[in-house]
This record gives structure tokens, sequence and C-alpha cells, in this order.
């Protein structure tokens, strides 16, 4: 058995950082700074360690998929932004890797626009948790964190 820590990872897409600012009426007002706080404390009391991520860059985000996929994280939960109804090429790095992946939406996409309808990234995840808000990342945490490894 390794003594590595456990580890969670949180990635979050293009516009992200802006929460709080953005859109309120639809994100809410919480900043990305308070989820990440708030999924840190989460996977701190399962056992976790979290590692966070934010960018618009699609390249960063892929990535990361493969480093969580690397270092043996026991799963990711993303956020793709607007990648998820775009991105081929993220579609593809959540398809190659072992680690389980969670999409998580903070608005209902499936109420909203119908370009927003198809997510190309959420059919090769393990699930995907859509309107719930902040407690979509924490429900993909939890569940995360209790997957037989
Ligand atoms: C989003 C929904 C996407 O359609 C949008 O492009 C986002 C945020 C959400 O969390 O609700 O950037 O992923």
């Amino acid at each position: 058995m390794s003594d590595a820590p456990k580890t969670l990872w949180v990635l979050h897409g293009p516009n992200l950082d802006r929460l709080g600012r953005r859109e309120p009426e639809i994100y809410g007002h919480q900043t990305l700074a308070d989820v990440d706080a708030a999924c840190t404390d989460l996977a701190a009391s399962l056992g976790f360690t979290l590692v966070a991520h934010q960018s618009a860059h699609e390249g960063a985000l892929i990535g990361w998929l493969y480093e969580a996929a690397d270092t043996g994280a026991a799963g990711v939960v993303i956020n793709p932004g607007g990648y998820t109804h775009t991105s081929v090429a993220l579609r593809d790095a959540i398809a190659g890797i072992d680690v389980p992946v969670v999409e998580v939406h903070l608005s209902n996409v499936h109420a909203r626009e119908p370009f927003r309808h198809v997510t190309l990234t959420g059919a090769v995840c393990v699930g995907t948790i859509s309107g719930l808000g902040v407690e979509g990342y924490l429900a993909a945490l939890r569940y995360l964190a209790g997957r037989p490894g």
C-alpha cells in the first residue's frame, strides 16, 4: 500500500473563474474560491486531499485529466463550462483515462437553450449532475470518495 495522499480532483472550465459576478441569477453568488473551499473541506472530511484547477484553455484541462490519471487520483469532478457542448478533444481525454469522472453543472443545462442540451463530455463520464448549484460538486465528490477503488 502506498502512503501517498488519496486525491480527488475538481476541474473548472472557462468563465467559471467569474462565478459570483457572472450571471448570478443563473450561477449564484458564490465565488470559485467559495466552491473550492467547500470541496476542500468535504474532501478532507472524507479522507482525501483535493486538487482544484480552473482554466479557459482546453489543453490545460486535458493535461490535468492526464495528470489526475497518472498520479492515481480516486476521481475527477469536472465542470467543462461551454466546452461541454463543443469539445471532442475533452471528451476523448475523459474517455481515454481509467479514473472515474463526474460532470457537474451549476445550472440545469436541460432547462436552458437547446445547444446546452447536448453534452459531448457527459456521455463518457460515469454520471452527470446538473442544476443543483454547488451541492452538485459536493454530491459528486461524495460519490467518488465512496466508490470502491
Ligand atoms: C455550466 C453550463 C454551461 O452551459 C455553461 O457554458 C457554463 C456553465 C454550468 O455550470 O451550469 O459555463 O457548465
